[in-house]
Parts: C-alpha cells; sequence; structure tokens
C-alpha cells in the first residue's frame, strides 16, 4: 500500500477532539502588544497553530489512555513502575533505571555529581537546560558539532555528528580527572535536530574508552534517530527502527531522557546509568527531590503511559508518517522561497531569519520579527534560536549576536493533520510579501538569565 501512496496520510484517525480558536489579524494585534510581543507570554487559546514546542505537546494513544486507567498508584513498587523500568531494561541495556518528573531533573542529579568547579564536558551540543545544569555546578560545557553541522545548506546525512578529531585533542590535552563527561545528544536539537550516525556514536565509545572517561547519551529523540540511522546507514538498512535505537544506547554509560518527546507523553523524564555506584549517588539525590526509586516524580498512571509509549514511538508506520510530515513542511517551505536549514531534521523545521529578512540588521532581531509576523498573519506560534535567546552583550552593552538567526517551528507528536500543515503553508506566502521588510524589534525589558521566555519588545519604525 505505502508504495502507492501518494498523500502522507496519519497512519492514525481521530478519536477524540479539541477545538481550535479561530482569531482575527485584529484580535491577535491586541493580544500580542499584552504579550509585550513575545509569544512565550500569550494564551495558548489564543494561538492557532502552537509550533513553539515538540516537548510534552503530544497525543497519547487510546491503548496509552487505557494504560492511565490501569496505573498503580502505590508509593512504593508499584506494578507500573515494574512495567517501565522492564521496557526501559530492554531498551538501554542499562541495568539501573530511574524515573524522574522531566528531562532537566535527570539532568541535575547526574550532572551534580559529575560536574563541579574545573569539570569539563563535551558534546556534539549541549541542550540549554543540560548546558545550564552542568554550569551551575561551576563546570564549563563546550560544543564540538562537526564543520558540516555548522553549515546551514549543505546536504549530508549525519550533521549531528561530533567531531572527533576535536574530541580526542580535547582529551589528550585535559587530564582525565577534570573530564566530567562526553555526552550526546541525539538527534542534536540545538544544531536543527541533525541526527548522529551509529559510527560516529561508536567511535566516540571508542575514544572514551582510549582515555578512561564516560559517555552520556541525551536520547530524548532517540528513536527519531533511529529512523535516519536506517535510511542513511547502509549496514543498519536491516534492523528494526528498536534494535537501532538499542545498540546505540547500549554504547552509553549513561542515558537521560526526557520522555515529553520520543517517550510519547505529556510529562516524564528517565535516568539511567550502568555503574552500581554511580546508580546509588543519584538514587540518594533523586529521594531528597523527585521522590522515592520506584516514582521519581512521576504518578503510576504517567508511568503507565510511558512504558507504552516507548513501544509505540518505533513501530515503522509512525516513525514514516513522523520524519516525512516533518520534512513535508520543510520542503515545501524551501520550494517557496524561503531558507530552510538543510536537510530537514526530525522534530522541527528551522528557517534562517537573517537570509529571509536581510534588511533587518542582527540587532534588531530578524528572527522574533518572523516570530511576531507568523503569529499576526496565521496565529502560529514558534520560537526564534537567535540572539534574542542566546545573545549577550560586551563591556560597553553592545550585542554580541548568536551564531545564527533561527526561527524554529517544532511538530508536535500526532496531534496536527495535512491540512493544518498545509494552512502553515499558505500563510507563509504571506510572510514572503514581507520579504523587504526593514524594520525590527528593541528589547523593552529582559532578565538576567533565559531573557527568552520573560522578555518585552516593541517594533521600531523607520
Ligand atoms: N535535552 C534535550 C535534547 C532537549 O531537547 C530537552 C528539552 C531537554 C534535554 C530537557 O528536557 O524539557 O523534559 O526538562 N527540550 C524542549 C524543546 C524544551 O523545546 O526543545 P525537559
Amino acid at each position: 500500500m505505502s508504495e502507492k501512496m501518494r498523500t502522507l496520510t496519519e497512519p492514525f484517525k481521530i478519536k477524540m477532539v479539541e477545538p481550535l480558536t479561530v482569531t482575527t489579524e485584529a484580535y491577535r494585534t491586541e493580544a500580542l502588544k499584552k504579550a509585550g510581543y513575545n509569544t512565550f507570554l500569550l494564551r495558548s487559546q489564543d494561538v492557532f497553530i502552537d509550533l513553539l514546542t515538540d516537548s510534552g505537546t503530544g497525543a497519547m494513544s487510546d491503548k496509552q489512555w487505557s494504560g492511565i486507567m490501569m496505573g498503580d498508584e502505590s508509593y512504593a513498587g508499584a506494578r507500573s513502575w515494574e512495567h517501565l523500568e522492564r521496557v526501559v531494561k530492554a531498551l538501554t541495556g542499562m541495568e539501573y533505571v530511574l524515573p524522574t518528573h522531566q528531562g532537566r531533573a535527570a539532568e541535575r542529579i547526574l550532572y551534580t555529581i559529575l560536574g563541579g568547579p574545573d569539570k569539563l564536558f563535551i558534546s556534539n551540543t549541549h541542550f540549554d537546560t543540560t548546558r545550564a545544569n552542568i554550569e551551575y555546578t561551576g563546570a564549563t560545557a563546550i560544543d564540538i558539532v562537526c564543520a558540516e553541522g555548522k553549515d546551514n545548506e549543505i546536504d549530508l546525512p549525519f550533521k549531528g555528528n561530533i567531531d572527533l578529531e576535536k574530541l580526542e585533542k580535547l582529551l589528550v590535552e585535559n587530564a582525565r580527572e577534570t573530564i566530567g563527561a562526553v555526552i550526546m545528544t541525539v538527534t542534536n536539537n540545538s544544531s536543527g535536530g541533525q541526527p548522529v550516525s551509529m559510527e560516529n556514536m561508536k567511535a566516540v565509545r571508542r575514544i572514551c574508552d582510549k582515555h578512561g572517561v564516560m559517555m552520556v547519551i541525551d536520547g530524548c529523540r532517540i528513536a527519531e534517530n533511529s529512523y535516519f540511522v536506517k535510511h542513511r546507514e547502509q549496514a543498519y538498512s536491516d534492523k528494526t527502527y528498536e534494535e537501532i535505537a538499542r545498540e546505540m544506547l547500549n554504547l552509553g554509560d549513561a542515558f537521560v531522557m526526557s520522555a515529553k518527546k520520543d517517550g510519547l507523553v505529556n510529562m516524564g523524564g528517565l535516568l539511567t546509568v550502568k555503574d552500581e555506584a554511580l546508580s546509588i549517588k543519584c538514587r540518594n539525590l533523586l529521594i531528597i527531590s523527585e521522590g522515592f526509586t520506584t516514582y521519581g516524580g512521576l504518578s503510576g498512571r504517567d508511568m503507565e503511559a510511558l512504558a507504552i509509549g516507548l513501544g509505540e514511538v518505533f513501530d515503522k508506520d509512525y516513525l514514516h508518517y513522523r520524519i516525512k510530515s516533518t520534512a513535508y513542511l520543510g520542503e515545501r517551505l524551501r520550494a517557496k522561497g524561503i531558507p530552510v536549514v538543510w536537510p530537514i531534521g526530525g522534530h522541527a523545521v528551522y528557517i534562517d531569519a537573517k537570509k529571509l529578512y536581510n534588511n533587518i540588521p542582527v540587532e534588531e532581531y530578524p528572527g522574533q520579527a518572523l516570530v511576531v509576523d507568523l503569529y499576526l498573519k496565521g496565529g502560529i506560534r514558534s520560537v526564534e534560536v537567535g540572539s534574542v535567546m542566546f545573545g549577550k552583550y560586551d563591556e560597553d552593552g553592545k550585542l554580541i549576536p548568536a551564531a545564527n538567526e533561527l526561527v524554529r517551528l517544532a511538530i508536535p507528536r500526532r496531534v496536527y493533520t495535512q491540512s493544518h500543515i498545509d494552512y502553515v503553508l499558505d500563510v507563509f506566502d504571506d510572510i514572503l510579501e514581507l520579504k523587504e521588510r526593514k524594520n525590527g524589534y528593541a528589547i523593552t525589558y529582559e532578565p538576567p538569565f533565559l531573557r527568552h521566555f520573560t522578555a518585552h519588545f516593541e517594533p521600531l519604525k523607520k
């Protein structure tokens, strides 16, 4: 059937609906003004298509909802915990499994133990919460994505890989005791959602063994990464997605996961380790801050739904639809002449706003201008991943811009149909009419940390 199939049909049908609010441009103009031109500060009911994040925004299946009813809420030794532990052990090959309320809780526990002043962490790219949890301990986090990962246009299969030469060099230059861990983020969220190859992961394992350092896998999008490995790495074309994920996760010494992505649940996280002594340290911190070892920060029903979700996410029809539907949006945007990070990654499409709005100087945040326009024109919520998020100031208060001015359109799992995405594509026709715009935005309020969440802006007039 699939060979003849032309339309990329969703491999599910709808059993329950959540109404969306249709608003006018005039209404949205007011809503945005009230929100200080920051889409994080909008009410969700004023948003029509919400592409802010793919985290915790997915739809659960009928089987997961049935699991919710079967959740065992016992404080200790719950049946739902046993179910989750069984599934995660089989997937990771790691003996010690700890549940947490979300990904960053797992990060905080692990990096509190591995981090500290003078410690160095090396990654293909640390996600913001990963970096924040590491830096909070006084340690340093270095990103060394491969050279092609910095090129937004070059068409290569694994642009999320780590630069192996740089890794080797850093491990030669820095004493073993100073290395917190090497962290592989799959897929590489902060680098365009690009995948990491099995070959690269195996090489990292070899290098870590040679230097006696730990390898951690941040695998919140491990199923999506497995899709790319199967279809882009010859040696894996005959393996199932689950086999690929198992092989990859087995390479690590520890695994952290925000289950809000490929766990197909709205809340949850995991921390698994191979080493018993490390697991005991983690367990102690878990009990202090998250909860007892058989529930972490989760309800029994959450764990039941996650155990089921971790099975469903490897379904071949689901993964095909997932990756192809993200590509559907990205490829059509590109065909319209919208500059997108290429090739399209697993969970999101990234637009190069500096290129699209090339008359807006970076000091006026072209990415924020696009985020605002998408909301005004179509009620679409996206997120700026550029100088609003990562910009710093020099001693004279002048902006040090980020490396890129991107806007991310993240696709929630199993939530929107093709017609929603076609609508997003239509809105981009209006965006193209604004291409020559010259005025951007100024920041009128910003907090000292993570300013993108709460900053206020005002439109600049020319
Ligand atoms: N690691 C990666 C690679 C992530 O993408 C995220 C979250 C986390 C860790 C933290 O997990 O949110 O459960 O605490 N990413 C979300 C996003 C927020 O929008 O990309 P969390």
